[in-house]
């Protein structure tokens, strides 16, 4: 496993938001966490990337207990996470948006290549500024950013939303050709078809507690699920 969530409870002052989750990811895995608006899966990113403080429980990344360690520090271990709404800085341009991305690390010559061969959209508007490109653009961007950091686990925070669903396609097609060049993925939708289509396994959260957990193949067929999150009735 490369990271295992026991026991995490996360409170905002006297109300849970979390409580008591356990979750895991193995090395090399897409695993989806899905859930309705609200259910808390912004808030386990955050606590795992080290943005927020955990009531109680313990997060092992890469066989260290980072609980408590600083989110920058979280990154330079190999997490990255690409927050909802994507955390771009709109006034900076596309080019060095991505320079942000590598503030850990010195870049490689190979390194930008490697972003804009996976997205050339951003090679083609490498001056523009960030903030006036489409939805999908920041996503890649964002995605781009998170991958110039050479993450080990990438955390992603809902990378469809606001998106059209054709865009949402080739912006999933291109997480799974990342996460089968090695980098394991947790990914954080409410878009629950699209995330179980390309993740190996995936957790179904309700208000702050996980409900069903199975591969992503079950999952799209288990009818509590289909009923629930896939708009069958
Ligand atoms: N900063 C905050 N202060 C107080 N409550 C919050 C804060 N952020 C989120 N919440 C509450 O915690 C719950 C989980 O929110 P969130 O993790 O954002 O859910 P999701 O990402 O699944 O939509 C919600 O009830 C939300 O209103
Ligand atoms: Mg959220």
């Amino acid at each position: 496993m490369i990271l295992s969530i026991k026991n995490l409870s996360v409170n905002y002052g006297l109300i849970p938001a979390i409580r008591n989750l356990s979750m895991e990811v193995g090395q090399g895995e897409t695993v989806a966490l899905i859930g309705a608006n609200g259910a808390g899966k912004t808030t386990i990113l955050r606590a795992v990337s080290g943005l927020i403080k955990l009531a109680s429980g313990s997060v092992v990344f890469d066989g260290q207990d980072i609980a408590r360690l600083k989110s920058h520090l979280i990154v330079r271990r190999g997490m990255s996470h690409v927050p909802e709404r994507r955390g771009i800085f709109a006034n900076l341009t596309v080019y060095e948006n991505l320079l942000m991305g590598a503030y850990i690390r010195k870049l490689l010559p190979g390194d930008l290549d490697e972003v804009y061969s996976l997205f050339p959209i951003l090679l083609e508007r490498k001056k523009q500024i960030a903030g006036t490109l489409s939805g999908g653009e920041q996503q890649m961007l964002a995605i781009s950013r998170a991958l110039l950091s050479k993450p080990k686990l990438m955390l992603l925070d809902e990378p469809s939303l606001g998106l059209a669903p054709q865009i949402t396609k080739s912006i999933f097609s291109i997480i799974q050709k990342i996460n089968k060049a090695g980098t394991t993925v947790l990914l954080v939708e409410q878009n629950a078809q699209a995330a179980l289509k390309i993740s190996h396994r995936g957790y179904v959260l309700e208000v702050g507690e996980i409900t069903h957990t199975d591969t992503s193949e079950a999952l799209l067929t288990n009818d509590a699920v289909r009923k629930a999150y896939l708009g069958d009735h």
